[in-house]
C-alpha cells in the first residue's frame, strides 16, 4: 500500500496523473511539442483567470524566483518577511549582489498595511512578497499589502505564489502584480520539476534594461522561445503531459469548487488541531493548504512514526519554529474525508501514547 501524503510538498500524486505521464516521449523542437505546450499555456490562462504572460522553466520554483531579481531589479529591492520563505527571498536578492531593504514581520502574524507604509521609497525597484507563508501557515492579505505600496509608490510586485496558486483565489487581475511564481509539486498535485511564472510587460520592459540576467532563467530568452510554443531548453516533457491532464481535471472540478475544498480541508484541520495543540498562526490569516500546529509535549517523533506505520505522512516545523512545531498539508487533491481520516488517526494514535 502506498503511504500517503499530508506533506506540504512534493504532495501525494493521484495513479491517474502518474498514468498520464507514461506517454511515448517526443523531441520538442517539433509540432507535437507545441501543440502540448500552447494547450497548457491557455489551460493555465483559464485555471488562474489571468490575461499575464505565462513562461515556464525545468526547475523548482527558486529557480524562478531568482529570475524575478536578476531581470526586475538593477540595485534595489524591498524584500518582506514573515518567515522562512520570505527570507529566503532576501537572501536570492543579497546573493545576486542587489541592496535588500528588509521588513520582517514576527513569526505567525500577517504583513499588514501597518507594516509597508513608509517603507517604500523612490529607488525600491521592487518588492517581493509571499503569499501563502509555509514556515508559520500564515496567508498574507496580498491585496492590502498591494495596496498600502501603490499608494505612493509604484515598484515592480513580486509574488510567491507556492504554496497558494491552485489551491487560493488570488484574484490575479485585481492584485495587478508583475510576478507570480509557483511550482508543480504543491496545490497543483504534481511531481516537482517544472517553475511557472506569471509575468507582466512592465517586468519584461524592465528587463530588457537591466543588463547580466544571465540565460537559463531570463525571462527574455524564455519569452522569445515561448512566444512561438517553444521552451528554451530541453522541457520535463513527461511532466507536462502530467500538467495537461491535471489542468484539464481542475477544469472539470472548476476552480471555485476547488478553492472551496481548500477551505474546507483547512477547516478540518485547524478545528481538529486548535482543540488538541494549539495554532501557531494568527486567526484571521491561516492558510487553506498548510496548518502548522503547536507541538506543546508531544512526542511527534514518536507519533509522526506511528502516523507512517499506518501509511500516513504529514511535516515537520520548518525553520527557526522547527522544534515547536509540526505541519499538516491540506492540498492538492485531498478530500475533506481524507483530512478527516487523518486527524482520526492522530487522535487514535495520541490517546494509545497517553
Ligand atoms: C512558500 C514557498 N516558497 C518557495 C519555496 C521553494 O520552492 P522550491 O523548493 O520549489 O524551489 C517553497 C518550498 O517549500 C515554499 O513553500
Amino acid at each position: 500500500m502506498t503511504r500517503r501524503l499530508f506533506t506540504v510538498g512534493p504532495v501525494e500524486v493521484r495513479d491517474e496523473v502518474l498514468e498520464a505521464m507514461k506517454k511515448p516521449m517526443i523531441v520538442h523542437r517539433g509540432k507535437d511539442y507545441t501543440r502540448l505546450q500552447r494547450g497548457i499555456v491557455e489551460k493555465l490562462h483559464k485555471v488562474l483567470d489571468t490575461d499575464l504572460h505565462i513562461l515556464m522553466a525545468p526547475a523548482s520554483a527558486s529557480g524562478l524566483l531568482e529570475s524575478c531579481v536578476r531581470c526586475g531589479v538593477k540595485s534595489k529591492m524591498l524584500g518582506i518577511s514573515n518567515g522562512s520563505f520570505g527570507e529566503r527571498w532576501q537572501t536570492i536578492g543579497l546573493a545576486n549582489g542587489k541592496i535588500v531593504k528588509k521588513i520582517d514581520v514576527p513569526w505567525g502574524r500577517a504583513v499588514r498595511s501597518v507594516d509597508v507604509e513608509g517603507r517604500v521609497d523612490d529607488e525600491v525597484e521592487a518588492i517581493s512578497v509571499v503569499s501563502n507563508e509555509s514556515s508559520t501557515g500564515v496567508l498574507n492579505p496580498l491585496g492590502e499589502i498591494i495596496s498600502t505600496v501603490r499608494s505612493k509608490h509604484d515598484p515592480l510586485v513580486f509574488i510567491d505564489g507556492v504554496t497558494a496558486v491552485g489551491a487560493v483565489d488570488l484574484r490575479l487581475k485585481k492584485l495587478c502584480v508583475d510576478a507570480l511564481v509557483f511550482g508543480t509539486q504543491k496545490a497543483l498535485a504534481l511531481p516537482p520539476g517544472l517553475a511557472i511564472i506569471c509575468v507582466s510587460d512592465r517586468l519584461l520592459e524592465k528587463a530588457g534594461k537591466v543588463e547580466s540576467r544571465g540565460y537559463y532563467f531570463d525571462l527574455l530568452e524564455i519569452k522569445k522561445y515561448a512566444d512561438k510554443d517553444l521552451p528554451l531548453t530541453t522541457p520535463p516533457i513527461s511532466l507536462l503531459y502530467g500538467l495537461d491532464f491535471q489542468l484539464d481535471r481542475m477544469i472539470k472540478e472548476g476552480m471555485p469548487n476547488r478553492y472551496r475544498r481548500h477551505a474546507e480541508m483547512a477547516e478540518v484541520v485547524r478545528s481538529w488541531a486548535s482543540k488538541r495543540l494549539g495554532l501557531y498562526a494568527e486567526d484571521g490569516y491561516r492558510s487553506n493548504t498548510i496548518t502548522v500546529v503547536n507541538k506543546g509535549n508531544l512526542d511527534f517523533e514518536s507519533m509522526h512514526e506511528k502516523l507512517k506505520e499506518r501509511n500516513l505522512e504529514i511535516s515537520a516545523g520548518y525553520g527557526k519554529i522547527k522544534e515547536e512545531t509540526f505541519r499538516i498539508g491540506h492540498m492538492g487533491d485531498l478530500t475533506v474525508e481524507d483530512v478527516r481520516f487523518l486527524v482520526r488517526t492522530i487522535d487514535e494514535i495520541m490517546e494509545a501514547m497517553r
